[in-house]
């Protein structure tokens, strides 16, 4: 699987699959979609009202989702409890090409696996190198942030059990957010007890998806 660093839209880098056709963020703009996606959609409307906010990303990719995050953790002097899971883990080399400059990017790449980092006194980042498939946890999740491949490209990571699994790790009143807004994703997530609202999409989508646990586990 050769991966290729790609220029975006913004001017931000990103990451591309040639052979399969496939890039880790939009073309138009990777920064601009991450902000907008999950931290505008997701992490704003939660901050200061939880001592911890506890995330939980599919996907950690090029870390520019937990980057995000860890700024407006250190700007809002918000705690941070981040996991991530990741199937195929960039090298060091390929996240030194990408340009989100910030002093504490590489440091996210550089830290261990499968521990829980304390980076600042804000952020604690735990990545898991495995896949969502077999990933269990026991903590309480108030936000994931969905980023897998589209559903044409990996059908086997929308499905119910998956949804049943996230749904199963979110506190009440937790939330999912996804760059996605297909229809079958919104029924197979309402299927899995989520309620779900279409907002409007980052760049060249109309909408995304925000979907909120608002029972207990049944
Ligand atoms: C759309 S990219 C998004 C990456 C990341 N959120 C970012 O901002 O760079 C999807 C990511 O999911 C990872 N992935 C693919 N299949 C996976 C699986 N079954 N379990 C965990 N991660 C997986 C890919 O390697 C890739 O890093």
């Amino acid at each position: 699987m050769k991966r290729e660093i790609i220029t975006t839209k913004d001017g931000s880098k990103s990451i591309s699959i040639p052979e399969q056709n496939l890039t880790y963020h939009s073309i138009h703009g990777a920064l601009q979609e991450s902000k907008h996606v999950f931290i505008e959609a997701g992490l704003r409307p939660l901050l200061n009202q939880l001592e911890t906010i506890h995330i939980f990303e599919m996907g950690f990719g090029t870390g520019l989702n937990t980057l995000l995050s860890l700024q407006i953790a250190i700007t809002h002097q918000q705690k941070i409890n981040y996991t991530a899971v990741e199937l195929f883990p960039l090298t060091i080399e390929e996240a030194s090409a990408l340009n989100y400059a910030d002093e504490n990017f590489m440091q996210l790449h550089q830290c261990d696996w499968e521990k829980d980092n304390e980076l600042n006194r804000y952020f604690t980042l735990h990545k898991t190198n495995g896949s969502l498939i077999n990933y269990s946890t026991n903590k309480t999740i108030h936000l994931i942030y969905f980023d897998a491949f589209a559903p044409a490209a990996q059908p086997e990571l929308w499905t119910k059990d998956i949804f049943d699994k996230l749904y199963s790790i979110l506190a009440v009143n937790g939330v999912l957010v996804t760059y996605c807004s297909k229809g079958s994703v919104r029924r197979t997530m309402l299927e899995a007890g989520f309620s779900v609202e279409k907002i409007p999409g980052a760049l060249h989508k109309r909408e995304m998806i925000r979907a909120r646990k608002t029972a207990e586990n049944s």
